[in-house]
Order: C-alpha cells, then structure tokens, then sequence
C-alpha cells in the first residue's frame, strides 16, 4: 500500500485530540491533506454502533459483545475508509485502532487472546505504520471530565484504567518498532514537536523546529 497509516492511542483523556489536530494543521502546511478519522465510528455504520457502545444505558453488555461491537465497528472503517484511502496514497490518522481493543477488552475486561482473534478479520491484515500512545496517569482521566461527562467506558473505575494502562505499555513494548510511546504530562507543545519529528521521517518530509 502506498499510503500512511497512523494511529494514536492512549487512556481517555489522554490528550489525543489535541495532538491529532495539531498534526492535522502542520502536515497541511506542508501540503499533505491527510484523513482523519477515528473509532469506533469514522463510518456512518461505525458511528451507530459508536452510539451502543457508549451509551450509558448499555449497562448489561456483556464483554464479549463489547468486543464484536468494537470489531464490527473496525471491520467496516478499514474496508470502507481506511484500506481505499491507503490505496490512494492518502495519510491515514486514526484516534484509535485494534490496541485500544487489546487494552480496553483484552485487558481491562480481561479477554485476553479472545480480543485478538475477535479482531483478525476487523483488522484484516492493515496495520498501522506508526503508533503514537499517549501516556498519562489514570488519576488525571477522573481529574479532567466531571462523572456526568463520561461516557460508559470512562465510567468505569480506577483498577480499570489501570489495566488499560498496563496492556497499551505491555503491547508497546511487544512492538517497540511501531509505537511511539510520550508522556502524555508533558507540555503540548513539547509532544506536538516530538510526533513531527517522528511523523516527518517517516513521511520523508524536512523537519526543522
Ligand atoms: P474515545 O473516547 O477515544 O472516542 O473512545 C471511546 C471509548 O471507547 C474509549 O473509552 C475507549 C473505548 N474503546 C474500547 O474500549 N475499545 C476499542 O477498540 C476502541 C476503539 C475504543
């Protein structure tokens, strides 16, 4: 494939949207107009089940269902948006893909390999060239969005979190090639250089601060 594919990944409130924003508006003053999507949703389909997922109302769901609801969600994004825009040549920028499920479901709900194999048709062999996981104490989530803000997931407690945490560390270090893990406490602007700098090498594009 002759595109980019990039992802960010983190715990919520990680501070990814801000980051993929500010790469957004610097790869277009370089006169790349990547696509930015993100999961679950980034299709109108995805963005039904988006709301499923979400909805604090789905108390009874159990974690399996969870899992298939985020893949059924992912299968659709890579081959509707994701696989075609790569094919086109196009940069590619997800907020979250397949690790979010290994931590989230494969960790934090304790599904272990089930997420993966859940996920090997979803993912239907496109993976992202460069990871980017944003690392933040799970405390700050809680700082950061008052309890009527969260959504089912960020509703969840503290050892949840925790666990996410762990399993996004633990896969990084499985492939250290393709992540790039920052400390998400850092300032901003100090992050944004460090995902340039990273994002420019492997794009070929000069990178001076
Ligand atoms: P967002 O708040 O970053 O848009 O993500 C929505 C929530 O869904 C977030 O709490 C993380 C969670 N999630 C999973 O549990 N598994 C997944 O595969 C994905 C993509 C997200």
């Amino acid at each position: 494939m002759k595109g980019l594919f990039l992802s960010f990944e983190g715990s919520d409130a990680s501070g990814k949207s801000t980051q993929i924003g500010l790469l957004k508006d610097w790869l277009e003053a370089q006169g790349i107009h990547p696509l930015v999507t993100r999961e679950p949703g980034g299709t109108a389909i995805g963005e039904r089940i988006r709301s499923i997922l979400l909805d604090r109302g789905s108390r009874e769901m159990l974690p399996v269902t969870e899992a298939l609801l985020y893949a059924a969600s992912r299968a659709q994004h890579v081959g509707q948006v994701i696989r075609p825009a790569l094919e086109e040549g196009r940069v590619v920028i997800t907020d979250r893909f397949v690790d979010s499920s290994i931590a989230y479901q494969g960790y934090g709900r304790k599904l272990g390999r089930v997420a993966e194999e859940i996920n090997a048709p979803a993912v239907d062999g496109v993976m992202p060239d460069l990871t980017i996981l944003l690392v933040v104490d799970p405390g700050d989530m809680r700082r950061r969005r008052s309890a009527g803000e969260e959504d089912r997931i960020e509703a969840e407690g503290l050892a949840f979190q925790s666990a996410v945490r762990e399993g996004f560390l633990q896969i990084a270090e499985k492939e250290k090639e393709r992540f790039l893990v920052i400390d998400g406490r850092q300032p901003v602007d100090v992050i944004a250089e460090e995902i340039r700098r990273a994002v420019a090498a492997l794009a070929g594009l000069n990178y001076e601060q």
